[in-house]
């Protein structure tokens, strides 16, 4: 039986790893430790509360106490815990530090004393910063460009210093873009699908030409899971879409979907340190057996079709949560 700690668990893609964790291993038992910051909501894994392989507890990563007391009960620790929305950070950068450097700091203290035997930390394509031709390799120098990209820089270089200095048996993944269910609704797809359902502008960045490789959230999933399972202690893999296209391209695609018109797109002021393009290589993942298995059109589409389903889902954080409106708040004076 492996007994796998999830931080982050709440969170779009660490929900969506444990569902598909529990569904493909019948011997697993997961323990989720989520803070329910903004980003976090427990409904998230309703559908698996009455399985008796998984238990919820409602936690920080920062608090040493409660790590070390979750660590002694597991054998591996997955770490999805992150504030990550580059526009947040952007705004206001301090809880970046404290739960992408700090909290990444706690669970390695916690792991080396009580000797787990796999610590696989959630990175990003984004610690490498911005690629005009060619992709990013494993081996390639990390510059982040935002307070979000490099408060995650800090988190996987702690996380080699541990493997290289205590022998810790780390993993670290960098995906790109992921996209598809229970995303926060402050993401470009997410936004943009829910926006224009309401008939509200898409908020475009610049000239809507920034380029990101998408990933289907389940493909990063199998990614996780085989680099989990197969992957070299010490190392570290990249895990892309192999979809890249600008944001305009995305963004029209959306509205087709939905059979809404073009004039929904409004052009706003640019990001500040907008990385124009993200690639990464993935042939050292696919050495180990994975491929992503879903088209960007197949992809996008059944993120629409879900999010048109779970209206009640998204409502609940855009027109109810405090933390949404604040933000769009900022947002939208940003973006004026
Ligand atoms: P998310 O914002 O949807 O979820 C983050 C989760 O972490 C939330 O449930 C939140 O409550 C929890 N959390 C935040 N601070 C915490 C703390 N101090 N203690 C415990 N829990 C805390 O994020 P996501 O998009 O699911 O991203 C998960 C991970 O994947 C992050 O590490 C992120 O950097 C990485 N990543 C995301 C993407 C992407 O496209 N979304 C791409 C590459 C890598
Ligand atoms: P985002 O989903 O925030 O991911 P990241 O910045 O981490 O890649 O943004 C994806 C791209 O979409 C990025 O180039 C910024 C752009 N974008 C917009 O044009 N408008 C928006 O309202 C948002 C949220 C993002």
């Amino acid at each position: 039986m492996q007994k796998i700690l999830v931080t982050g668990g709440a969170g779009f893609i660490g929900s969506n790893f444990v569902r598909y964790m529990l569904n493909n291993y019948e011997n697993v038992h997961i323990i989720v430790l989520d803070a329910l910051t903004y980003a976090g909501n427990r409904e998230n894994l309703n559908d698996l509360e009455s399985d008796p392989r998984y238990i919820f507890y409602h936690g920080d990563i920062t608090d040493r106490k409660v790590v070390n007391n979750l660590m002694s009960n597991v054998d591996t620790v997955v770490n999805f815990a992150a504030e990550t929305h580059v526009d947040r950070s952007i705004h206001k950068a301090g809880e970046f530090i404290n739960t992408d450097v700090k909290g990444t700091f706690e669970l390695l203290e916690a792991a080396k004393t009580y000797k787990v035997e796999r610590f696989l930390h959630i990175s990003t394509d984004e610690v490498y910063g911005s690629i005009l031709d060619g992709s990013f390799k494993e081996t390639d120098p990390l510059e982040p460009n935002s307070p979000y990209s490099s408060s995650k820089a800090g988190g996987d270089l702690l996380v080699r210093s541990y493997f290289v200095t205590y022998g810790l048996p780390v993993l670290i993944t960098r995906s790109s873009n992921n996209y598809g269910p229970y995303q926060y609704p402050e993401k470009l797809i997410p936004l943009f699908i829910t926006n224009a359902i309401d008939d509200i502008p898409l908020p475009l960045y610049g000239d809507g030409k920034n380029i990101r490789d998408w990933i289907y959230v389940e493909d990063n999933c199998s990614g996780i899971d085989a680099v989990l399972q197969k992957g070299e202690i010490g190392q570290t893999y990249n895990i892309g879409g192999g979809n890249e296209r600008e944001n305009i391209y995305i963004t029209e695609k959306i509205l087709d979907l939905l059979g809404k018109p073009r004039s929904l797109i409004k052009p706003v002021k640019d990001r500040p340190g907008h990385d124009r393009r993200y690639s990464i290589d993935t042939s050292k993942i696919r050495e180990i057996g994975w491929k992503p298995e879903y088209d960007l059109q197949d992809g996008l589409k059944a993120t629409v079709d879900w999010y048109v389903k779970n209206e009640a889902w998204w409502r609940q954080i855009k027109e109810k949560s405090e933390a949404y409106k604040a933000f769009y708040d900022v947002q939208y004076n940003n973006n004026k």
